[in-house]
């Protein structure tokens, strides 16, 4: 029997799922201001859907307040987080043309009372085009998701589920947020299309929102069976620095079964090697907190650490000294 086999028995499973238990990670620091992320990568199929809900349902488990906005036509996140999207339910589509405001159209997630969705309907495929003629195009959604609705809501992390194009759509969702995170396939041809989508960031750094910034980059669908995916972990890492999550996911088929059974991984099967690899990614984020860009990264995070190093010695001394002096 190999590895990946044994892995998926259910002894194993229970095994996993008591050692989650017994380390009791029960708690995550809630952040001071609600974080807002937009997952995008316009290559299709790379897992932004995926890392999207596991990630809102790793944090919502344990106790964060999460928000899922399904900004893809295809409506993949509403229905893997088991909301209702068939035409005609109030949806992100109302949201960007301003027929509803944000908070009429949040639904809960039935699987978690901490887990809410704007689901996306059908409605969504015509609104790249619709956009055009609309005042304010490209901040509609950051308009309805103005500071109040999150602070009152008491969201403390939202995320944006981007469709795979670099259209108006990925462009509010872009708008809308602080934090991107980019979801990278462990497989050939995984960093195509990358260098277009930081050159878009940058961009929309420069004109539509200084904010915005490369808070994480999540690797997905890692076999520890093939080389490639060890190659594609090092070249990422080496290209991209510490702003990869140490945590990497795992190819894993509960990960893929779950959205037919309208679930995230995380209820369909926590004790799974894939629930467990988002749970882990979550916790990470969580706790080493927003990434934000040193002035000679362009829009990629860096740790604290690495920004007092790019800042020098002289910088650094000065950190020690503002130290001593707080003493
Ligand atoms: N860790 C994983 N293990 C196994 N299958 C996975 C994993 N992550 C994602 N998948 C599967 O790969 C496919 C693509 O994933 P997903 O839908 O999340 O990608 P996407 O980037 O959102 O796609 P799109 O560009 O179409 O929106 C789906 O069938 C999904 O179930
Ligand atoms: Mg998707």
């Amino acid at each position: 029997m190999d590895e990946q086999q044994w892995d998926d028995t259910p002894i194993a499973a229970a095994a996993r799922r008591a050692a989650q238990v017994s380390t009791g990670s029960l708690s995550l620091p809630k952040p001071d201001a609600p974080r807002t992320i937009t997952i995008a990568n316009q290559k299709g199929g790379v897992g932004k859907t995926t890392t999207s809900v596991n990630m809102a349902a790793s944090l919502a488990y344990h106790g964060l307040k999460v928000l899922v906005i399904d900004l893809d036509p295809q409506g993949n996140a509403s229905t893997a987080l088991g909301v209702e999207h068939r035409t005609g339910t109030l949806s992100s589509y109302e949201v960007l043309i301003g027929e509803v405001s944000a908070a009429e159209a949040v639904q809960q997630s039935p699987a978690n009372e901490n887990l809410f969705c704007i689901p996306a309907t059908i409605d969504l495929a015509g609104a790249e085009i619709e956009l055009v003629s609309l005042v304010r195009r490209e901040y509609r959604l950051a308009d309805a998701l103005h500071q109040e609705f999150l602070e009152e809501a008491g969201f403390d992390y939202v995320f944006v589920d981007c469709p795979p194009s670099l259209g108006l759509l990925t462009i509010n969702a872009m708008t809308a947020v602080n934090e991107v995170m980019i979801p990278i396939q462990c497989e050939y041809y995984a960093l195509e299309g990358v260098g277009q989508l930081l050159g878009n960031i940058t961009m929309i750094r420069q004109h539509l929102n200084t904010q915005l910034h490369i808070s994480a980059i999540i690797l997905t669908m890692y076999d520890g069976r093939t080389k490639l995916s060890q190659q594609v972990v090092d070249e990422v890492s080496n290209q991209f620095g510490d702003v990869v999550l140490n945590n990497v996911i795992p190819r894993s088929v509960k990960v893929s079964e779950a959205p037919g059974f309208g679930q995230t991984v995380i209820d369909y099967d926590p004790g799974s090697r894939g629930a467990l690899a988002y749970l882990d990614a979550a916790k990470e984020l969580a706790t080493r907190g927003d990434y934000q860009p040193h002035e000679s990264t362009g829009p990629i995070g860096v740790s604290p650490d690495i920004a007092a190093q790019l800042n020098g010695p002289a910088d650094e001394a000065d950190a020690v000294d503002e130290e001593s002096v707080e003493e």
